[in-house]
């Protein structure tokens, strides 16, 4: 099965590829992905020499580009994952994140129109988040069912992309799946999301910055957990659906970052608790206060279920962190500052 995956050199879509090929050899991995400050061909050094495994630069709106990709290496699903992603980069620059993930989207499922052709028994699976429901009060959880209510530029330009491709679905008959995925963690992530900065801001003794009062909730997913669901989704979702993915790993973001201290007080002892390190700053511009999935959908249609739990794969997390900063130097030595140190400052 010859599969295009898009934002394949990012965190999740590097993670899915290495998945993907131990798990079945028959599929063949064309990865598309125009190298953003986010997306680092380091993150697959490890699988370039794979026979099962073909790199594309480019971007996803070339409309040239991907038609030929479609053509020439017979294409027979996609799973579309390049995205600008990061909240606190789409309230600095929104326009990115419209041209990418709204167009960019557009134009994948113009493309597959024209070469796969409307009713075709290709697939299109869109990896999407969570975050287009909006915020939850202390009680509930996002359904399949629940109102889009997007709050921020990222998650609105996801929603946009998530209409359009339930649009192609009923207009044109394309093949179409869509994912609701809950915040991920683990090996690759690039230090701007919370997991990894905390990491790093602590091993190199900076400031640990907690926006507002550190109470917003997230539902956490190791990255392995959603890779095996998107696998799922692709294989056995039914056309048309949505399936929302999640581990029921709900925390406080202090919890978090208290928890990940503890674990390098251990690892890494210094001279006194990395706690001490936490600093309380300006909240986020419109800050949603939780997230919380329902994915018994996925468990009950397709038989999915995590296998990672939140303690044990966050400390494989740091582990993965510790043995890993020449990664983190090379990719954090590009053009990208920290949203936080160059606009918010202490509060
Ligand atoms: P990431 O920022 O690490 O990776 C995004 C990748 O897309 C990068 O490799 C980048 O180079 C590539 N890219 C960006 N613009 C492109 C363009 N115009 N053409 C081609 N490639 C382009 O993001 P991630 O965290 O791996 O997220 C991947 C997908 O999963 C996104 O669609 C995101 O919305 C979704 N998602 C992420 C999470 C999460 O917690 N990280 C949760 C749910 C859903
Ligand atoms: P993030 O990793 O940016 O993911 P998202 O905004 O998509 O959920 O942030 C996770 C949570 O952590 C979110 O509530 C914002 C908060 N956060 C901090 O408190 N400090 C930080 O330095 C970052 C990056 C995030």
């Amino acid at each position: 099965m010859n599969i295009l995956i898009t934002g394949g050199a990012g965190f999740i879509g590097s993670n899915l590829i290495r998945f993907l090929l131990d798990k079945d050899k028959s599929y063949n991995i064309i990865n598309l992905d125009s190298l953003t400050y986010s997306g680092n061909l380091e993150s697959l050094r490890d699988l370039e020499a794979s026979s099962n495994y073909t790199f594309v630069k480019g971007d996803i709106d070339d409309k040239a580009l991907v038609s030929s990709i479609l053509k020439e290496h017979s294409i027979d699903g996609i799973m579309h994952l390049a995205a600008e992603s990061h909240v606190d980069r789409s309230i600095l620059g929104p326009e990115e994140f419209v041209r990418t993930n709204i167009h960019g989207t557009f134009n994948l499922l113009e493309c597959v129109r024209e070469v796969w052709g409307e009713g075709s028994d290709k697939i299109f699976l869109n990896v999407s988040t969570d975050e287009v429901y909006g915020s939850l009060g202390a009680e509930g959880k996002f359904t399949e069912l629940s109102s889009y209510a997007p709050n921020s530029p990222y998650s609105a330009s996801k929603a946009s992309a998530d209409h359009m491709v339930r649009a192609y679905h009923h207009t044109f008959g394309i093949n179409t799946l869509i994912t609701h995925c809950s915040n991920n963690y683990g090996p690759y992530q690039f230090p701007e999301k919370l997991i990894p900065v905390i990491i790093l801001n602590a091993l190199e003794g900076r400031t640990l910055p907690i926006y507002g009062d550190g109470k917003n909730v997230r539902d956490w997913i190791y990255v392995d957990d959603h890779s095996s669901a998107l696998e799922a989704v692709f294989t056995k979702g039914k056309a048309g659906e949505v399936y929302n993915i999640g581990a029921d790993e709900e925390m406080e973001n202090i919890e978090i970052v208290k928890l990940i201290c503890s674990i390098l007080d251990e690892l890494k002892p210094a001279a006194s608790p990395y706690s001490e390190l936490i600093e309380f700053v300006k909240d986020r511009p419109g800050h949603d206060k939780r997230y919380a999935i329902d994915s018994s959908k996925i468990h009950k249609e397709l038989g999915w279920s995590p296998d990672r739990n939140f303690e044990d794969a966050l400390r494989d997390t740091v582990e993965w962190y510790l043995r890993s900063v020449d990664w983190c130097d090379r990719v954090r030595s590009g053009e990208y500052r920290s949203y936080y140190a160059d606009n918010y400052g202490k509060r």
